[in-house]
């Protein structure tokens, strides 16, 4: 007889050993983000059976709603953006395990209900809850969040001991060098930082983790991950979708903050960085610090610049014209607004000296993209015919984030025949290929693991203040040019002039991903 398979979250069991009995406590219930990701990610890992058997999910908001509006919220939020076909059994021991508080953000009274909700879940299931609190609001109300959990005690549950309260906060992390820091400062007031999860969703994307396993798992990439043989690496971030309804958050942000400070960095951080002693959090976040302080500050005028930025005018998309940015809802027509920046970065290392990093990102572009792209130097094309010195391409090492998660390699093959003719021809690794399509989505990885307290995926304070010290000069210069110097590009290209002759400039040019 077939032996039963009992489901672990539905059976009180977890199959991850690591995680503590936990309440997630999620603020800005009611937001878009709590609908189509969060919600959804933990009723995955639920259906995974990777929550601890003891788990509480608590939505904060400052609508007054009972526990059961919320749970049929979560129920259509789950039917809607779920990955797979919720299982009833599962959601129903999920919901009743899903509680809603009502208050203001910076109504300490609030947080005193919260806490009071968290003491009599514990009371019922008779052990201590792990506390991991998500801030999914707008930054305008982190600081008096994280005030309210200092103020209420929440923030010093258990604190030192490994079911110590964690809080995770969303980005965007400040808008510049000086709001980091002074946001940096408000999180230590009240936590340490190994409680402190800061998110950069794109780090729980499995090609990001597997760019980690490419380069420290294979011996044959890492000998060659240098500047003997790496000519440069170009790093993009291409979205096609233009701002749609989120212009007043971006007509404040804009490109360099929203991608190039948070996203591209980050990648090209895990690209360059030194092998670290270990994959523990610490040691890969040290890394990651330290080839981020190699890089060179930015020359942001004149012959050499290094920067480039531009606005979408009109143009075509997916067949159809398109408006360009100054006419989009809520954008002044004088905005001075970035949708597009590209640097042009030098590591100024050992391993990295004279590879530049080409960073782009910006909406409207040709199509959805991300990818990091190694471009190795030519071999030389001399044992070939003349005519085929000239096509001989350059290996190209590419890690495709999304979509279509995969790995390609650009080598050059002999074209079959009597002739000796070369082309490039490409290397194709698939993930839904290989390991089927339903992989996990990144906020699944994410929560989980600050569930159980690996910080590797997430951003340690001294780096995103690193990294905003290399951008703030550029977002003030910015500022202080206005419209000058601002570019333009036709909606459904690759980007402006200005980001091609970045490249033109060391003889490079932007491949086409
Ligand atoms: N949406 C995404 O795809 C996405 C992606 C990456 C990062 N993020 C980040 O995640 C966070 C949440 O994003 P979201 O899109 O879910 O935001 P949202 O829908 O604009 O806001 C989330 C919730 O925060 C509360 N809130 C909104 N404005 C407020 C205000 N002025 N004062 C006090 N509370 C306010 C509301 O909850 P209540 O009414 O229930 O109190 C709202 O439902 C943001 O920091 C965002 O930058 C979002």
């Amino acid at each position: 007889m077939a032996e039963e398979v009992r489901h672990p979250f539905l059976h009180g069991l977890s199959k991850h050993r690591g995680a503590p009995p936990t309440v997630v406590v999620i603020f800005g219930a009611s937001g878009d983000l709590t609908a189509r990701k969060l919600i959804p990610a933990i009723y995955n890992l639920a259906h995974d059976g990777l929550l601890p058997a003891d788990f509480h999910l608590i939505g904060f908001g400052r609508k007054a709603i009972p526990d059961a509006e919320f749970q049929q919220i979560a129920a259509a939020a789950i039917k809607e953006f779920s990955r797979r076909e919720p299982s009833p059994e599962v959601w129903a021991r999920l919901a009743e395990r899903t509680l809603y508080v009502s208050g203001g953000y910076d109504e300490k009274a609030a947080f005193d209900r919260l806490g009071a909700r968290i003491a009599g879940l514990e009371k019922d299931s008779g052990q201590p809850l792990q506390s991991l609190f998500y801030v999914s609001t707008p930054p305008s109300v982190f600081a008096p969040i994280l005030q309210n959990l200092g103020a209420s005690g929440l923030a010093a549950r258990y604190a030192g001991q490994l079911n110590q309260s964690k809080v995770i906060i969303e980005k965007p992390f400040g808008k510049d060098l000086a709001s980091a820091q002074a946001l940096n400062r408000e999180l230590t007031k009240v936590f340490a930082e190994a409680q402190v999860y800061r998110i950069d969703h794109y780090l729980g994307k499995e090609t990001v983790q597997d760019l980690l396993v490419q380069r420290f798992a294979n011996s044959i990439f890492e000998p060659l991950w240098n500047r003997n043989f790496i000519d440069h690496v170009q790093i993009t971030v291409a979205e096609q979708v233009g701002v749609e309804a989120r212009a007043g958050y971006y007509e404040q942000s804009g490109c360099l903050r929203d991608m190039i400070q948070n996203h591209t960095m980050q990648l090209l951080a895990l690209t360059a960085m030194e092998p670290p002693v270990s994959m523990d959090a610490e040691s890969v976040r040290d890394e990651k610090v330290k080839v981020l302080k190699a890089i060179q500050p930015l020359r942001l005028d004149g012959a050499d610049c290094d920067v480039a930025r531009a606005q979408y005018a009109e143009g075509v998309i997916g067949g159809k014209p398109v408006k360009g940015y100054l006419q989009e809802l809520d954008v002044s027509p004088t905005s001075a607004t970035e949708t597009f920046a590209a640097l042009r970065l030098s590591i100024n290392n050992w391993r990295w000296q004279g590879v530049p990093f080409y960073l782009r990102s910006g909406k409207h572009l040709a199509r959805r993209v991300s990818e990091i792209a190694v471009r190795f130097k030519r071999a030389p094309g001399s044992l070939f015919a003349d005519s085929d010195r000239s096509i001989l391409a350059a290996n190209t090492l590419a890690f495709q984030i999304q979509p279509d998660e995969g790995l390609s390699l650009v080598l050059n093959a002999k074209i079959p025949g009597l002739e000796t003719r070369t082309q490039p021809v490409k290397m194709n690794f698939k993930y839904a290929t290989t390991f089927g399509s339903n992989t996990p989505e990144a906020y699944e990885r994410l929560v989980l693991d600050a569930m159980i307290g690996d910080g590797t995926l997430f951003i340690r304070g001294d780096e995103t203040e690193r990294s905003w010290q290399l951008c703030s000069p550029v977002l003030a210069h910015w500022a202080a040019q206005g419209r000058t110097g601002l570019d333009s590009y036709a909606s459904g290209a690759w980007g402006p002039k200005s980001a091609e002759a970045l490249l033109a400039a060391n003889g490079h040019s932007w491949r086409e991903p």
